[in-house]
């Protein structure tokens, strides 16, 4: 069975085809192809929604193209379409829902909406080796997701099965990680820069005692419940750099210190994020932990969290997906997609044949269930 996934939710185009063995229950990634924005709306300093769906609009066909080439076949053998239909930014998309509408009704087969962050969550089942399983991760399964529009607690006892535990009150933790990057003129993205400044500024903090004490408040590390705010947390940052700005540092020192704030901020939110998820994993006691979304890039975290559950439960599974898989791709929602499919029935799997290229709605606001 082929699947064609395609994801243009943000500002990413993607096109991924996936090949499911129903006899080893295995299926593997035959193409993934990713086609990033990150240099025309770094311009502008975050993505702007008209300029992503024009750019998805000229480069929807090629990246369909490329992802069937690339696995070998075309689209009259696939067999299954996926596509995000949310959430996201509408015009975006829509770009992705009207392509998928449409390969859906010329080749009469199914289709499947995918949730965004469903997709985030399946990345973990993909290997880089290509192989994967639905079967890769035991039940109960604790998930952090952590992108630039969502931070969230998802527990699943099992496939498809989504309980929010908790979530960002303000800002998504990706989003800080932009914003404080914005506050310091670091550039777009802000993870990838802030993550890098943040591992350089361990050296001038090993260096130099002056660097040493700067430490930024834990929003909500005490609240009592999973819930999680960042916004508060930027604000000290902003606060602290306008104060050095009003010193006229040397440009090496301003550097440094720019280093080291980064490192602080991000201390916090890993600090914040991994001593969430380890009251839930006392209290919930799932088999798996799962980190994704963009953030899950960061390599720190990725470290962090690991170390704190397993200091805690040493027989719980942390995973999350290669690099690679972080950040928005359809190979992410072509698995996700499998899974839904997977679990219709024939009846069913016939009616979204029927209704979806004509029903589906591209739903920037989409809920998780
Ligand atoms: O999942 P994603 O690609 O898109 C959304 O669904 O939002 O996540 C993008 C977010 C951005 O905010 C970006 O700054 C952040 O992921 N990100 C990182 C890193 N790489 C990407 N944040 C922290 N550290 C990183 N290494
Ligand atoms: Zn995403």
């Amino acid at each position: 069975m082929l699947i064609l996934a395609l994801e243009t939710s943000c500002d990413e185009t993607s096109a991924a085809v996936l090949e499911f063995q129903p006899i080893s229950d295995k299926f593997q990634l035959l193409s993934n192809v990713v086609s990033s924005q990150v240099k025309i709306h770094s311009a502008w300093g975050g993505v702007v929604p008209n300029l992503a769906a024009r750019e998805h609009l000229k480069n929807i066909l090629p990246i369909i193209e490329k992802s069937t080439e690339e696995a070998k076949t075309n689209l009259e053998k696939i067999d299954l379409f996926c596509i995000t239909q949310g959430p996201g930014l509408i015009p975006a998309l829509l770009i992705g829902t009207n392509a998928a509408k449409t390969l859906s009704y010329y080749y009469q087969k199914p289709l499947l909406g995918i949730h965004h962050i469903e997709g985030h969550i399946y990345a973990n089942f993909l290997k880089n080796n290509k192989n994967g399983s639905l079967n890769r991760h035991a039940f109960p399964i604790l998930n952090l997701v952590v992108s630039g529009g969502h931070t969230q607690l998802i527990l699943m006892k099992n496939h498809l099965d989504y309980q929010i535990i908790g979530q960002t009150q303000d800002d998504a933790a990706g989003e800080a990680f932009d914003k404080v990057a914005k506050i310091l003129n670091l550039g777009y993205p802000g993870g990838p820069i802030v993550s890098k400044k943040a591992e350089e500024a361990k050296k001038i903090i090993a260096n130099n005692k002056e660097f040493s004490q700067l430490e930024f408040p834990r929003p909500m590390i005490k609240s009592g419940n999973s819930d999680f705010s960042f916004s508060g947390l930027k604000t000290a940052v902003l606060y602290f750099f306008k104060e050095l700005e009003n010193q006229n540092l040397d440009e090496e020192k301003m550097e440094n210190w720019k280093k080291v704030i980064c490192k602080a901020f991000q201390d916090a939110v890993i600090d914040v994020l991994a001593q969430k998820t380890l009251k839930e994993v006392k209290k919930r006691n799932p088999k798996t932990v799962l980190l994704s979304g963009g953030v899950a890039a960061n390599k720190e975290l990725r470290k962090q969290l690991e170390k704190e559950i397993k200091k805690e439960r040493s027989e719980v599974n942390f995973s999350c997906p290669e690099l690679n898989f972080c950040g928005d791709n359809a190979a992410m929602i072509a698995v996700a997609g499998l899974a839904r499919f997977k679990k219709l029935s024939k009846e069913k799997k016939l009616n979204q044949l029927k209704t979806n290229w004509r029903d589906l709605e591209a739903n920037s606001n989409l809920q998780i269930n």
